[in-house]
């Protein structure tokens, strides 16, 4: 039994592998320690105690010799292994979808002069999407709104369930949760139309403004539109209204904003502007609030009068930064999505 070249082996031992096998050979099983212990029958009675005494010093010490050997490897290994210096792994950068970072920049801009973000059902009644907007049942002008029904009973005074086609459906709503005036919304939701082309998907986004008080005229409206105009699409961006026709407004417009490739002259190095063709771009369409949808929505229309406008947030999308088909924002190839 030579417990000093034990010692000497295991400490001489440089890694944990070796150091694995001496721990089977000493103290394992069929090891040395073992083999030592079932010798003992064979030695006289009077030293057996002695003998036994001396083996159990021997497996402690050697337990504890491998415990403190294999701390000692293990540090080390960690030491070799873990370099300070090399770069850090990098991990791809998600970002924010372009249609989410416009609401979120569209909100801000309203919020500023006080309006109040809000976002009603995209899965309404008819009554929210028509009739609280002066369309009665069978009214024509329905049918200029393609719309998708849900194939469920019909509310025998709200009618069928519609995913709503615009978020005009906000208005009455927000009309009867404010109670009395002032109101000023903007409701940001989704919309459906059953249409898919460079400049329509089936599901789209839009955004709708509201202002009801005493003695609000077109020239608030101007004055709004041409403020969102410019903090939206950049200084010097200009508006224009055209008169138009919608069954909730009245009078009722389509806004224009002037093209900020020629700035609103439809030229540019003398050749016709390739964005606009006219210097101007159609933004959506707008009005002052039909006398009957305030009062559908509770509003004295003889002390009150409002204005409101929808657009599509994919499409101020698309004329701010040129883009040409809308359906890559939900292609999901982030290829198109990363550049913004
Ligand atoms: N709801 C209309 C649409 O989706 C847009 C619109 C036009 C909204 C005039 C308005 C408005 O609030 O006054 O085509």
């Amino acid at each position: 039994m030579d417990s000093k070249k034990y010692v000497s082996e295991i400490n001489s031992t440089e890694n944990l592998e070796t150091l694995g096998e001496l721990e089977i050979k000493y103290l394992g099983r069929n090891g040395l320690i073992n083999d030592l212990l079932s010798k003992i029958k064979d030695i006289p009675n009077e030293e057996k105690k002695a003998y036994g005494q001396k083996i159990n010093e021997l497996k402690t010490s050697m337990y504890r010799y491998i415990a403190d050997k294999k701390k000692e490897l293990q540090s080390k290994k960690s030491n070799v292994f873990f370099d300070k210096t090399l770069p850090g792994k990098s991990y791809p950068k998600g970002s924010i979808h372009i249609v989410s970072y416009a609401i979120e920049e569209i909100t801000k801009i309203f919020e500023k002069i006080d309006f109040i973000r809000v976002s009603y059902p995209e899965v309404d009644w008819e009554y929210g999407a028509f009739e609280s907007l002066n369309m009665p049942a069978n009214h024509p002008a329905r049918d200029d709104v393609e719309t998708s029904f849900i194939d469920t009973p019909a509310h025998s005074t709200l009618g069928k369930m519609v995913l709503t086609p615009h978020t005009s459906n906000g208005q009455n709503r927000e009309m009867k949760r404010v109670g009395k005036p002032p109101i000023r919304m903007i409701n940001i939701s989704k919309c459906y139309r059953p249409n898919w082309d460079p400049t329509h998907t089936p599901m789209f986004h839009q955004f709708e403004g509201l202002c009801v008080d005493p003695n609000i005229s077109i020239v608030n409206l101007k004055g709004t539109l041409d403020h969102f105009a410019e903090k939206y699409f950049g200084k010097g961006t200009k508006t224009r209204l055209r008169p138009h026709h919608f069954q909730f407004t009245e009078p009722s417009f389509e806004v224009d904003i002037s093209c900020n490739n020629c700035h609103g002259t439809a030229k540019v190095d003398g050749n016709k502007c390739r964005v606009c063709k006219s210097g101007w771009l159609e933004l959506g369409g707008c009005g002052m609030v039909h006398p009957n949808v305030l009062k559908e929505g509770g509003i004295d229309s003889k002390k009150y009068s409002g204005w409101a406008f929808g657009f599509g947030i994919e499409r101020v999308i698309m004329m701010k930064y040129g883009l040409d088909d809308i359906r890559n924002y939900y292609s999901g190839d982030i290829r198109f999505l990363e550049q913004f």
